[in-house]
C-alpha cells in the first residue's frame, strides 16, 4: 500500500512536472516555424565571401533558370510543394491566403484556428511545360499545405501540417481523399498521429513512406493500404537516425535508397527502401547547416539535387551532386537569387528541375540544355573517377535502429530521452519541493488549445505514456521543430 502510494504521488508528480515542461518560452522569437527569411533580413548574395566565390566558380552554372515561368497571370500564395505527374506536369502545391508564422500552432503545435474554414481557393495548381495552367483543384480542403508527390499511377498524396493529416487522391475523385491517415488536427506521435507531417514518398510497388515531420522527427514507411511496416528517427544522439526536421523525401529506387532532406542538420541522409539501413549521407560546407528539400534523377549515373536555406551567409542556391562520389557538380539559381526555396523535385532524364519558394511566392523553373541533348542521344556516361568536393559521410551504425512490424522492444527511438527509470524517479522527488509552484502555475496557465491536446484525444495519462514511453518525445522537445534563430546574417569579413 505504502508503495502504491508512493508511486501514485510519483506519478501525479511526474504528471504536472510533464506538464510545466512544456511552458518553456520557446515561441518567443518571432519568426516562424517555416525558418524563412521576412523581407527585411534578407541575404545579400552579391556580397558574399571570397572563398564562397572561388567555390562557387568551381561549379558548372547549370541548369539554366527559365525566366517568365510558369505564366505569370497565375497568383499563388507560400508555395510548400512541388511534383511531377507522368506526363511531365507540374503540380504545385500552395497556401493561397494562409501563411504559416509565428502564431500559426501553440507551442503544443494545435493549430491556432481551427474555427476557420478551410482554404477556398484551389491549392494544387497544375502546369504544362510551357507553363501554363492546365488544372486546378484542392479548394475546402486543406489548412497549411506542405508535401505533395504523385505516384506511379498518378494518385496525389499531400501532407498538411495544421490538420497533421496525410491524404491521397486518386485520379477520378479529386473531391474526397481515397486514404487518409493521421487524426485531422491533432498531433501526436503514436501509430496513429503526425505532429505537422511533411512530405510523402510513394515506391512502385506501392509502399510509401512519410516524414513525420517537424516535431516526431521520424520516417515511417506503409504499405499501400496504410498499415505501417517500420520507422525509424529520433531527435537527439549523434548515429545517422538523428533527425532534425525530416523536410523532404525523395527516392533513388534504381538504387533502392530513400533519401530524407534533414533540415536542420543541413543533410541529405539515404537509408534503404526495404529496411530502413543507414545507408550514406551528403553534406557541404558551401550548402551550409540547412537544406530544405532533394530530388533525385538517374541522368548521369543518379544526382541529388537540393535546395538550401537561409543561414549564417552561405548563399540561398540550388546544388546538384553526384550520387555515388558525392561530388558537388554544379549549382544554380535564378536572376536575383532565392530567398526561401521550400521544395524541388526534377525529371527523370534531370533536364528540367522546378523549385518552390515560399516568399517570393513563386515556383523557378530551371532546364539542363546539356543534358536534354545527352538525353535524345542516349549518350553513355562514362565513369570518370572524380575527387570528392562533398562529404558523403558513412557512420557506422552500432545498433539496429530501426524498428519492424509489432515493435522490438530493443528499439531505440527513446534511447536520446532524458526522462528514464531511476532518472525520473529522481527528477520527481526533487521537484516534489516546487510542486505548489507548478500548480498554481498550471492552473493559470491552462488553455482551450492544451486542454485539447492532453484530454482531446482519449485517456491521455501519464501511466500509458509510461507504458509506452513516449511523454518526452512529444512534449519536452517543444523547441524542437524550430530552426536555429533566424539571426540576421553576418556581414562577411571584407563587407
Ligand atoms: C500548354 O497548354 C496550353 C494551353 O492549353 C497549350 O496551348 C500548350 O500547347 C500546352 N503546352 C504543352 C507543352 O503541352
Ligand atoms: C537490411 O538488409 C541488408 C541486406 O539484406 C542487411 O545487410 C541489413 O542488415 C538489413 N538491416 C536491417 C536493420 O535488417
Ligand atoms: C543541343 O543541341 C542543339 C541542336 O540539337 C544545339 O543547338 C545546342 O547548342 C545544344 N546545346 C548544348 C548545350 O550542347
Amino acid at each position: 500500500m505504502l508503495i502504491m502510494n508512493f508511486l501514485n504521488s510519483l506519478l501525479t508528480v511526474l504528471e504536472l512536472l510533464f506538464v510545466f515542461s512544456n511552458f518553456k518560452p520557446t515561441h518567443g522569437r518571432g519568426f516562424p516555424d517555416e525558418g524563412y527569411y521576412s523581407n527585411n533580413d534578407y541575404d545579400n548574395q552579391e556580397a558574399i565571401d571570397p572563398k564562397i566565390k572561388i567555390a562557387l566558380g568551381k561549379l558548372e552554372h547549370a541548369p539554366q533558370w527559365v525566366p517568365d515561368w510558369p505564366d505569370s497571370f497565375v497568383k499563388m500564395g507560400q508555395v510548400s510543394g512541388v511534383a511531377l505527374d507522368n506526363t511531365g506536369q507540374l503540380l504545385v502545391f500552395h497556401r493561397a491566403g494562409n501563411q504559416w508564422d509565428a502564431s500559426t500552432f501553440t507551442p503544443r503545435h494545435v493549430y491556432q484556428r481551427i474555427g476557420d474554414p478551410p482554404i477556398p481557393d484551389p491549392t494544387i495548381l497544375v502546369f504544362n511545360e510551357t507553363g501554363e495552367l492546365v488544372d486546378m483543384w484542392g479548394q475546402n480542403l486543406f489548412y497549411m499545405p506542405h508535401g505533395i508527390t504523385v505516384d506511379r499511377v498518378g494518385n496525389v498524396w499531400v501532407t498538411d501540417v495544421a490538420l497533421h493529416q496525410v491524404f491521397k487522391f486518386t485520379p477520378t475523385q479529386r473531391q474526397k481523399p481515397a486514404l487518409t491517415l493521421g487524426e485531422k488536427f491533432i498531433p501526436g506521435n503514436d501509430d496513429n498521429h503526425f505532429c505537422k507531417p511533411s512530405a510523402v514518398a510513394v515506391l512502385s510497388t506501392g509502399d510509401f513512406f512519410v516524414a513525420d515531420g517537424y516535431c516526431n522527427h521520424r520516417i515511417i514507411k506503409y504499405s499501400p493500404d496504410g498499415t505501417i511496416i517500420l520507422q525509424w528517427g529520433k531527435r537527439s544522439g549523434r548515429d545517422p537516425f538523428t533527425l532534425d526536421v525530416p523536410h523532404a523525401l525523395a527516392l533513388a529506387e534504381d538504387r533502392g535508397q530513400v533519401c530524407v532532406a534533414d533540415r536542420e542538420r543541413g543533410r541529405v541522409a539515404c537509408f534503404r527502401a526495404d529496411n530502413g539501413t543507414y545507408s550514406a549521407g551528403y553534406r557541404h560546407w558551401l550548402i551550409g547547416s540547412r537544406l530544405f528539400s532533394v530530388a533525385y534523377s538517374r541522368a548521369h549515373g543518379g544526382r541529388l539535387y537540393v535546395v538550401n536555406g537561409p543561414y549564417s551567409n552561405v548563399p540561398v542556391r540550388g546544388y546538384v551532386i553526384d550520387f555515388t562520389s558525392g561530388r558537388l557538380i554544379q549549382t544554380f539559381a535564378p536572376e536575383g537569387g532565392f530567398r526561401n526555396p521550400h521544395d524541388i523535385v526534377v525529371t527523370p532524364d534531370g533536364v528540367s528541375a522546378y523549385v518552390a519558394e515560399l516568399d517570393p511566392h513563386r515556383v523557378c523553373k530551371f532546364v539542363d540544355e546539356g543534358l536534354r541533348n545527352q538525353s535524345k542521344l542516349e549518350k553513355v556516361t562514362t565513369q570518370t573517377p572524380v575527387k570528392p568536393t562533398a562529404t558523403i559521410v558513412t557512420e557506422s551504425v552500432s545498433r539496429a535502429e530501426v524498428r519492424g512490424r509489432g515493435g522490438a522492444a530493443a528499439w531505440a527511438w527513446w534511447a536520446g530521452a532524458g526522462w528514464a527509470g531511476a532518472g525520473a524517479a529522481a527528477a520527481a522527488l526533487a521537484a516534489l519541493a516546487v510542486l505548489a509552484l507548478l500548480r498554481a502555475r498550471n492552473t493559470g496557465r491552462k488553455g482551450i488549445t492544451r486542454r485539447r491536446w492532453e484530454y482531446g484525444h482519449g485517456e491521455f495519462k501519464l501511466r500509458r505514456l509510461l507504458e509506452r514511453r513516449r511523454f518526452t518525445r512529444v512534449h519536452s522537445d517543444d523547441s524542437d521543430d524550430e530552426p536555429a534563430p533566424m539571426l540576421p546574417p553576418q556581414p562577411p569579413a571584407n563587407a
